[in-house]
């Protein structure tokens, strides 16, 4: 890369806007959609818990290993293996990111779809006055099952992202997610606390927080540390990407741990809206999957003053947390055509963002749009293969890449040159090279008897 280029892929304005839009990716879909999904299909509390642990154990460790190969680099998820190992098949990594970033973008932007419609059908009053559970669940399954309506909000999400990322990083990103991401997570505080407050709630707070440890097992453990992957946006090059733009004075160490909390502080918060309510109005279990999110909030909005008004608000918000993450999604593959085969920015947007559509539409139809053809369920599938499977295979491989192959102490002194101490250096490298390849590697093995049961 010559010079030149270097100028044109731009820095963060300063360490917190970098933090920003870290964030930003991993704060989405990920944490009120999915999140509460995972945790009412897979035993509640004892799935929290084990989530719990997989963040910090070793979604952490990841994250900083992929922020280190990021802003040492100063490239592309894919240029970064490169650089590091010339000419070895480690570059395998950041293609297997690629791949994986465009599938999740493809079926991630139709859930994002589905925020879109629920906020055009709260402001045109759909949700106005009392909802039981039964109407929530028929609005919900006519609405995913309209394949018009599903393909329409589908290709906005997909349009919105594009634009975005064709316009660049500085503009794009930055402006975006300053001014949203505190007032999201203002609403939601309100809303856990009215949630909280409903009659019933406690046997939903119990679900969600007093561990059944006898619910323990194999799938448990997968689907949560699947989860902690996703949540984080880790395991598929999206923080070396970002890395690539951060100062060498930053304190990498503050910003992975800051980026961890926030968006498991979101996530929990979720839970706490989620699980009393749905306990506290009957008639929908938690076991409802990708729809359960959709059904439970307006049946909250239907209880609290002005609830037309949180509804609207809450929806454009989970619209704008979306797009923070599609918009790194797409970066991810966005950067490396710039980088590695210099393609303009806007026909790598155009072209990347019309790949992800049309990968995307049997997940759009796989909510009951196609039934006439077939019932596979796309996206269920799409969404086991590489939010389960392929980033734990890309965390596994970050892992062993950063903590044998490159040598631990050029990462140590990345670290060091905006955090000359690096305090927690001995469990970092512990993590790193011991505790999360071995626990990647048991989870990988057992896959297959995990998913088919
Ligand atoms: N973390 C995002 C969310 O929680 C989704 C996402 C964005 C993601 N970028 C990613 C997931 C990279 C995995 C990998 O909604």
């Amino acid at each position: 890369m010559n010079g030149q280029e270097q100028n044109q892929r731009g820095h963060w304005g300063s360490k917190i806007a970098f933090i920003f839009a870290a964030t930003g990716s991993a704060i989405g879909l990920g944490n009120i959609w999915r999140f509460p999904m995972v945790v009412g299909k897979y035993g509640g509390a004892v799935f929290v818990f084990v989530y719990i642990l997989a963040v910090v154990l070793i979604g952490f460790t990841v994250m900083l290993a992929e922020m280190i190969i990021g802003r040492h680099t100063q490239r592309n998820a894919i240029g970064a293996f490169e650089h590091i190992k010339p000419r070895k098949p480690w570059k395998i990594i950041g293609f297997l990111g690629l791949l994986t970033s465009i599938c999740i973008l493809s079926y991630y932007s139709v859930i994002a779809g589905w925020a879109a419609g629920y906020f055009v059908k709260t402001a045109s009053g759909t949700f106005r006055g009392a909802i039981t559970s039964q109407m929530s669940d028929q609005i919900y399954t006519n609405f995913v099952s309209n394949p018009l309506l599903a393909l329409i909000c589908f290709f906005v999400v997909i349009g919105i992202t594009t634009l975005i990322i064709s316009k660049g990083v500085q503009s794009g990103i930055e402006r975006w997610t300053k001014i949203l991401m505190p007032v999201l997570f203002i609403l939601i505080i309100y809303l856990a606390i009215k949630a909280l407050t409903l009659p019933g709630a406690s046997e939903g707070l119990s679900f969600y927080l007093k561990p059944d440890f006898s619910k323990l097992n194999g799938t448990v453990v997968l689907f949560a540390f699947g989860q902690a992957f996703f949540s984080l946006s880790i395991g598929m090059g999206i923080m070396i990407t970002y890395g690539s733009y951060i100062h060498k004075s930053d304190n990498l160490v503050t910003s992975a741990g800051w980026v961890s909390f926030a968006d498991t502080l979101i996530a929990f918060l979720a839970g706490l809206i989620i699980f009393p309510t749905l306990f506290a109005i009957p008639g929908i279990a938690p076991t409802a999957g990708p729809g359960l999110v959709f059904k439970v909030f307006p049946l909250i909005f239907s209880k609290i003053p002005n609830g037309h008004f949180f509804g609207m608000l809450f929806f454009t918000l989970l619209l704008v947390a979306a797009i923070t993450s599609t918009i790194s999604l797409l970066e991810v593959s966005v950067a490396y055509f710039i980088d590695e085969r210099s393609w303009s920015r806007k026909k790598a947007a155009f072209l990347l963002g019309g790949f992800a559509f049309l990968l995307g539409i049997p997940s759009a139809l796989s909510s009951g749009g196609m039934k006439f053809f077939t019932d596979i369920d796309f996206m269920g599938k799409f969404d086991i293969i590489f939010a389960n499977i392929s980033l734990a295979v890309g965390a596994l491989l970050i892992c062993i890449f950063v903590g044998w192959i490159w040598g631990i102490k050029k990462p140590v002194e990345e670290v060091r040159s905006g955090n000359p101490r690096f305090r927690i250096r001995p469990l970092w490298v512990f993590s790193l090279k011991f505790l999360s390849p071995v626990v990647l590697i048991i989870i990988l093995i057992f896959i297959k008897k995990i998913i088919t049961g």
